[in-house]
């Protein structure tokens, strides 16, 4: 009995987790992206152990989904409103269970360091732009002062183009000047001269703006950043138009901070070398009408009827401080399964992204997408911007209220639903995503060809746009060959 005492406790303290080999990939693959000097989340650097070490209580709370939840998503970090459970969306950020209870259960044994040669390396992140060297790259006009004094700052800057012809866009690309400061950014063009006025009323550069900007007399949305969304250029031939003779204006949102820091943003244009007709359209849901009576909750619920086949791309819900959930679905005439596109259980205006499905969404005539909102004018919300509650309406001031969702969509064309939205940066055959090439690819792939699964662009080996049995003696030859 002693000696099986003894092996116990002798074998947990061999095989107790450790910082080195088994929290610090954990860290630094989901975490330090913006938790170190210099980025949105360095009020908590996480970049070494013993900074690790003296926020492990903070950290198990922050990871472990034991909190209300009530802010981006739950678990609150890392930061992902959406319900990964209704929808699979691009760009998915969270930690894995396993992930999750390897944290927590180091916490429990003592959170120790082990070999700190065994740390596993910082991933090297890319500075400047993701995507290339852009054809051409617009400043902001003068550096922006934040002032240190904790408070969120929305800001409207106008950026002129000197375009006199319309020109096809791959990417717009948005690069923070200042990663702590900065903490979204959305992209329009308007037509020159068209936020002359608003300019002219703020003394400081730019104009004051929070949910929207300033005028309706803009173009789709052309681009935007969000802390951990990577930019990408248009797949498979699509593209948007920045008109002939517009002014971009790009709204930020500064983060609250508590020294005064100062701004220098930047949006890189990259424009798209091959003609195209493929051009990403842009349908808004929006309701103008609504009213949120004070100590209650309010269902909004809009519906966009879809009257010729169209291929779904992007969504971006938006709401102001009252909202508390959003769930946006299609229905379509063909299948009497109802297309999740995206629940958000507990909406947080700071969090707010482009969202995408992973492959285009087909979405036949007679389909029905139905956007529904539920705001919280209670006292119970702790982001009410009014004590006591007040009677709400549309606005784009902190008090007021939007039901807005713009989504992105391209007429429909055959074998559009096997377009994947992603990057497509893979390894051909790589099919189980390891970074390797060997016979367990084979046994993935051959699986999936049986059972069906969710493939991806790299299990299509012999690059014919379809997934069979020939990707599969392909990939044999590939790992034979070498
Ligand atoms: C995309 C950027 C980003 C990523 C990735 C991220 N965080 Fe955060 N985190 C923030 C920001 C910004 C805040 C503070 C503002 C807020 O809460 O929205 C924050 C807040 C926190 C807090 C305080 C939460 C509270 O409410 O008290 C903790 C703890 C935390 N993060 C830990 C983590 C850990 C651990 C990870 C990785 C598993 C992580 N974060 C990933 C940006 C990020």
């Amino acid at each position: 009995m002693m000696n099986i005492l003894c092996m116990t406790l002798l074998m947990s303290t061999v095989f107790a987790l450790n910082y080195s080999e088994d929290i610090s990939p954990i860290i630094y693959d989901n975490c330090t992206l913006c938790h170190r000097e210099g980025e949105i989340g360095a009020f908590l650097p996480l970049a070494n152990y013993q900074e690790v070490f003296e926020n492990r209580y903070w950290i198990s709370y922050a990871i472990s989904g034991n909190g209300d939840g009530s802010r981006h998503g739950n678990p609150i970090m890392p930061p992902w409103p959406a319900d990964r459970s209704y929808s699979t969306l691009l760009d998915e950020m969270y930690l894995s269970e396993d992930e999750i209870h390897s944290f927590l259960e180091w916490v429990d044994e003592g959170a120790m360091q082990g070999d700190p040669a065994l740390e596993y390396p910082m991933p090297d992140y890319p500075t400047g732009s993701a995507i290339g060297v852009p054809d051409m790259v617009l400043e902001l006009e003068e550096s922006y002062f934040i002032e240190g004094n904790f408070q969120d700052d929305y800001r409207c800057f106008v950026l002129e183009t000197g375009f006199t012809e319309d020109k096809d866009i791959a990417a717009l690309e948005f690069i923070p000047g200042n990663l702590e400061a900065v903490h979204h950014a959305l992209i329009v063009a308007a037509p020159q001269g068209t936020t002359d006025a608003l300019e002219a009323e703020d003394p400081e550069y730019g104009y004051d703006c929070f949910g929207g900007f300033g005028t309706f007399n803009i173009s789709d949305f052309l681009g935007g950043y969000a802390p951990g969304v990577r930019s990408r250029e248009w797949p498979a031939g699509l593209t948007q138009k920045i008109p002939a003779n517009s002014e971009l204006i790009v709204q930020i949102h500064y983060a609250p901070l508590g020294t005064d820091q100062t701004d220098l943003s930047s949006v890189n244009i990259f424009f798209k070398e091959e003609p195209t007709q493929r051009y990403v359209q842009e349908r808004v849901l929006i309701n103008f009408t609504f009213q949120l009576p004070p100590n209650q909750l309010t269902e909004v619920h809009e519906v966009w009827n879809i009257y010729q086949d169209i291929s779904l791309i992007q969504f971006l819900p938006h709401s102001h401080l009252l909202g508390k959930s959003w769930e946006i679905f299609a229905l379509t005439p063909t299948s009497p399964d109802t297309i999740p596109l995206i629940k958000i259980p507990q909406w947080d205006f700071d969090w707010q992204f482009w969202y995408s499905p992973e492959y285009m969404i087909h979405l036949p005539q007679g389909s029905e997408v139905h956007a529904i909102c539920t705001y919280d004018n209670t006292s119970n919300n702790p982001d009410n911007p009014n004590n006591p509650p007040q009677w709400t309406f549309w606005g784009e001031g902190t008090e007021d209220e939007m039901f807005f969702v713009p989504f992105r969509y391209v007429d429909y064309e055959p074998g559009d639903e096997n377009i994947y939205l992603g990057d497509l940066e893979y390894i051909l055959g790589d099919v189980n995503g390891d970074t390797l090439l060997n016979i367990l690819d084979v046994v993935s792939l051959v699986n999936l060809i049986l059972n069906g699964g969710e493939t991806t662009p790299a299990c299509d080996v012999n690059g014919d746009d379809s997934i069979n049995v020939l990707d599969v003696v392909t990939l044999v030859n590939m790992i034979l060959s070498g």
